[in-house]
């Protein structure tokens, strides 16, 4: 049998291979609330606007209830011959209401169809992710205020670099994350043009009222080109780049998180909410969960960059190969989700170690730019100088095993003879941080000042991104 909605001039149905290549409904059915939404406002306009009698208005729009009740319980069947959602949901309404279903398709095309269902889909999950992304900015400011003063070795290389409070490296995600917000509130604000209206490509010559159905869906103005509404996916490609960026901010604590919870680091430690044990090595405890919060960012930046593929080459105006922006999308969006989901619960069970924080945060001659700043205060040696009077310091201390604060003032002296005993109050790692007071900088007030700012932002949700 050639098919239903679109087989008028075709003899026979299409090869089987030739159903499953084009079918779309496995993944397209989760567009079936944003398909009825649209078909709703769409036959209530053209109801408006005299296309279509009040009567069969009314019935489609009874019918289109009926079938997303069926969607919603469950009972509706979905059938791969009819290819997608939008000839699903259009073949169950004709069996629901008879021949007035058949008016409902006036005036659009399953092109400007499609294209505004992906849009209401899309901004729908920008909006979710935007508050998911807040709830873990709570959590972290949270911690950062909790630990503002909790002192932790900063690295550079992977190397120690200077002491830094614990408070501050979980807000420097915080600021991560806004900017991850700021992102999906931009790829909001520029796809909210309603393509719906645009038809197959050259628009129509019914009498529509796109303003109208515009609004009826929540967007702040119709597409002003036809071709372009239809032909672009770049609202997804955006949602999708934003998504990488925010996966791989994720990613990068999640790698912290694996590494500060080895026994040889044994910086925090994760709950057991969110951890695993092992089937034969009794005494491990894997942050699973951070792994694969880490992996994860794969499959976001997979379905960017497998998106842009397809987009690269295509003509203007739609082509079948759009129909691949849902598969990639869908997951991509929804592993971000989870990834959020997981790192919120991971950061409001985590433990700073803080006496071992304390240690590590001490070695490494972590306090060496202290040490060189003190030479260049209170000696007035050039900073060049003072560094080099430092590393001689830092040489001696190692090749004796000790610590710079361990060296005796004649040792000291030896490097620099005008150096004296106040020397020593610089070395220690509180002071470290305590004198970092410049502005962003690490020092425990400072933290103090930032997260409380944040959390106080994070509660009047309008100013917060
Ligand atoms: N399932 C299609 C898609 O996702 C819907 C649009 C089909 N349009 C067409 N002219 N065949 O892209």
């Amino acid at each position: 049998m050639s098919n239903r909605m679109w087989g008028g001039r075709f003899a026979s149905g299409p090869a089987e291979i030739m159903e499953e290549i084009n079918a779309s409904i496995g993944f397209d059915k989760r567009l079936a609330p944003q398909d009825i939404r649209g078909s709703l406002a769409h036959v209530a306009m053209l109801g408006k606007a005299g296309i279509l009698p009040s009567a069969d208005v009314a019935t489609i729009e009874d019918g289109l209830k009926a079938v997303r009740e069926e969607i919603e319980g469950g009972g509706f069947v979905f059938k791969r011959e009819l290819e997608d959602i939008h000839m699903s949901v259009e073949s169950r309404l004709t069996e629901i209401v008879g021949t007035a279903a058949g008016r409902l398709h006036t005036a659009r095309s399953r092109n400007d169809q499609v294209a505004t269902d992906m849009k209401l889909w899309v901004r729908d999950t920008l909006d979710s992710l935007d508050a998911q992304a807040a709830d873990l900015q709570q959590a972290l400011a949270e911690k950062a205020l909790q630990h503002a003063a909790t002192v932790m070795p900063g690295f550079t290389h992977l190397q120690s670099a200077q002491p830094v409070t614990f408070g501050h490296h979980c807000l420097a995600y915080v600021e991560m994350l806004a900017r991850d917000r700021g992102r999906f509130r931009d790829a909001r604000a520029r796809l909210n043009e309603c393509p719906l209206g645009a038809a197959a490509l050259a628009g129509t010559s019914f009498p529509i009222d796109r303003h109208a159905t515009a609004e009826a869906l929540g967007f702040d103005r119709p597409t002003a080109n036809s071709l372009d509404s239809v032909a672009d996916r770049d609202f997804a490609l955006e949602a999708l780049a934003a998504a990488s960026i925010c996966a791989v901010h994720l990613s990068r604590f999640a790698e912290e998180l694996v590494v500060w919870t080895s026994a040889q680091f044994n910086f925090v430690k994760l709950s057991d909410g969110y951890t695993t044990g092992s089937s034969i090595m009794p005494q491990k405890r894997n942050p699973d969960a951070a792994e694969l919060v880490r992996a994860k960012s794969g499959r976001v930046i997979g379905a960017l960059t497998g998106l842009l593929i397809v987009m690269k080459g295509l003509p203007l105006a739609y082509s079948k190969d759009m129909q691949e922006d849902k598969e990639g999308t869908f997951d991509a969006l929804q592993a971000l989700s989870l990834c959020l989901a997981a790192m919120t619960g991971m950061v409001r069970d985590l433990e700073p170690n803080a006496d071992v924080l304390a240690r590590a945060a001490g070695s490494g001659y972590a306090t060496a730019t202290d040490l060189a700043d003190w030479l260049v205060r209170e000696l007035g040696l050039p900073f060049r100088e003072a560094h080099h009077v430092t590393g001689r310091l830092v040489g001696a201390a190692s090749a004796k095993g000790i610590g710079l604060e361990e060296l005796s003032l004649l040792e000291m002296q030896e490097a620099e003879p005008r150096i004296t005993d106040t020397v020593y109050a610089v070395l220690g790692v509180e002071n470290s941080v305590s004198s970092r007071t410049s502005y962003g900088g690490t020092a425990p007030d400072n933290v103090r000042t930032q997260a409380t700012r944040w959390l106080a932002l994070l509660k009047a949700p309008s100013a917060s991104a």
